[in-house]
């Protein structure tokens, strides 16, 4: 039986191929999408999740547009993004239509419905998991496993001092974080930008790999070309493609280790807002993914691409 899977996320070029790869792989079934704001506006994210959906062939998988703020309090107006030219994908126009139900009443709706539970993948603000959670506590009890790509246990180093997901939101990430899930795995930056695809390897997805490998290599030549100069790659032409590997997490356990940990999130008014706080403890209750197999993951990430 294929594990059941509903995907959350702000897509964004790494959300893109978390989707693809999500929607490529025989041991997942993925549900829905639900989008969240992040990488941009909600309506975009939406709209750049139904486009991928569409350009692989998966009308069938509904997206689902959620909450296009953080939770606590909600803004009164949309926050501002850096870059709206990158809000829309390279990719064609959707065929198919978001779905008009949003993305909260979905979650909830599914978790009362569900007669088997789901995983739950965040890979974008914690904005709706948080307000789902909030809406009925039992959401959490539909829910095998929770996946988070956010969160970084490097100080001082070369890596950002607060990892976009959880700083979008920290009072929503200190909730999910906080609110009994049975099993929590987090992919921090530590992890992600240890498994990062080459511009080498992207000449391999485009070299005969069919029609997703190819636009999948193509947004990632552009993270290369943006992440270039990041201190935490020091001139490397390779980016990470955090959420395609915390998919891939799911697809096959052992491209990484997990460790117990406990983390604590800076929320309120402080300077450090949006910092994890993340120890490795045998008590912890968060399965901290770590040492990555970056090969590995691109063999799996080509296989799969090469199939859709
Ligand atoms: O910090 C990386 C995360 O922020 C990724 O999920 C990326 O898509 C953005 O949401
Ligand atoms: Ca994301």
């Amino acid at each position: 039986m294929p594990r059941r899977v509903v995907l959350d996320c702000d897509t964004g070029s790494d959300d893109a191929i978390a989707i693809m790869l999500a929607a490529a792989r025989p041991e997942l079934e993925l549900l829905a999408v639900t989008a969240v704001w992040g990488n941009h506006a909600v309506r975009h994210t939406a709209d750049n999740s139904r486009r991928t959906l569409d350009l692989i062939g998966r009308p069938d998988v509904p997206v689902h547009a959620g909450l296009g703020g953080p939770i606590d309090p909600p803004p009164a107006a949309e926050p501002a993004k850096a870059s709206p030219e990158r809000a829309t994908l390279p990719l064609p126009a959707a065929t198919t239509a978001v779905d008009p139900q949003h993305a909260i009443e979905w979650l909830v709706q599914a978790a009362r419905e569900a007669t088997d539970r789901f995983t739950l993948v965040a890979t974008g603000s914690l904005s709706n998991v948080a307000a789902a959670i909030r809406a009925d506590p039992e959401v959490v009890r539909a829910v095998d496993e929770l996946v988070v790509m956010g969160g970084v246990m490097e100080r001082g180093g070369a890596l950002p001092d607060v990892e976009t997901n959880i700083g979008n939101d920290p009072e929503a990430a200190e909730r999910v974080l906080a609110a009994g899930f049975e099993r929590v795995v987090l992919m921090p930056l530590d992890t992600t930008y240890r498994a990062t695809v080459s511009a080498e390897q992207c000449g391999e997805l485009q070299g005969g790999g069919g029609p997703a490998a190819a636009i999948a290599a193509d947004l990632i030549e552009q993270r290369i070309e943006r992440y270039r100069t990041l201190p935490a790659l020091a001139g490397r032409t390779a980016a990470p493609v955090h959420d395609a590997l915390t998919v891939a997490y799911l697809v096959d356990p052992t491209l990484v280790t997990l460790h117990p940990a406990v983390v604590t999130v800076h929320t309120g008014h402080s300077p450090t807002r949006g910092r994890t706080d993340i120890t490795l403890e045998p008590a912890g209750a968060v399965h901290l993914a770590l040492d990555p197999d970056a090969l590995r993951f691109f063999d799996l990430l080509r296989a799969s691409l090469e199939s859709l």
